[in-house]
């Protein structure tokens, strides 16, 4: 958890077993493609692929996976399973490969969707370049490939890529199951057995 102020924490390395496949998959994406683009205003310089997890958007049931995307999934089960033993019995809401084409700056904003106050947001960089940088407002940093990091998404946020080519991340939201309360959100149904991904 990040104390209050900070807006970033590098939690630690990951390895190259790891890491490897998935960057050899994520090369794969045509990012041009017109089914990555995204909605949401803030974010509509950005491209997205998510992962099926229990708040997936409605591309999933409109455009479901091809190739590219179920090899995605399949190559970073072994990162799941390696944030698994790290954060033991954590609830996995929403997860996404999210990329920013280059010359692209996201609309500065806050993460507004219902489980972000009470998610934990992990960055994993899959592709990225010496142009790219997270930034609040008065802080800002590079996110390097091979590292984990805690980012703090509901102060106000912006990222960049002023590279030449596309970068991007693996984007998770994690909640403890100590902290998740059925009670709170009885109107997502939601229930906690269908919250878990192994
Ligand atoms: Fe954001």
């Amino acid at each position: 958890m990040l104390i209050p102020g900070l807006n970033y924490k590098v939690i630690r390395p990951i390895s190259p077993t790891i890491m490897g496949p998935i960057i050899e998959a994520c090369s794969m994406v045509d990012w041009t493609q017109d089914g990555y683009g995204r909605k949401e205003q803030p974010l509509r310089n950005g491209k997205l692929i998510e992962f099926p997890f229990v708040l997936e958007g409605e591309r999933i049931s409109s455009n479901p996976y091809g190739e590219i995307e179920t090899r995605i999934i399949e190559a970073t089960k072994p990162l799941i399973a390696w944030m698994n033993k790290l954060y033991p019995k954590s609830l996995w809401l929403r997860g996404s490969l999210g990329a920013l084409p280059p010359g692209a700056t996201l609309d500065w904003h806050i993460d507004g969707g219902w489980h972000h106050p009470i998610c934990y947001r992990y960055h994993i960089p899959i592709i990225t370049n010496d142009g790219c940088k997270e930034m609040w407002s008065n802080d800002e940093v590079h996110m390097a490939v091979g590292y984990l990091y805690e980012f703090n998404n509901i102060e106000l946020h912006s990222a960049t890529n002023q590279g030449t080519d596309y970068r991007s991340h693996l984007i998770f939201d994690l909640i403890p199951e100590s902290e998740w309360d059925d009670s709170t959100f009885p109107e997502r149904a939601i229930k906690r057995k269908h919250l878990a991904y192994t």
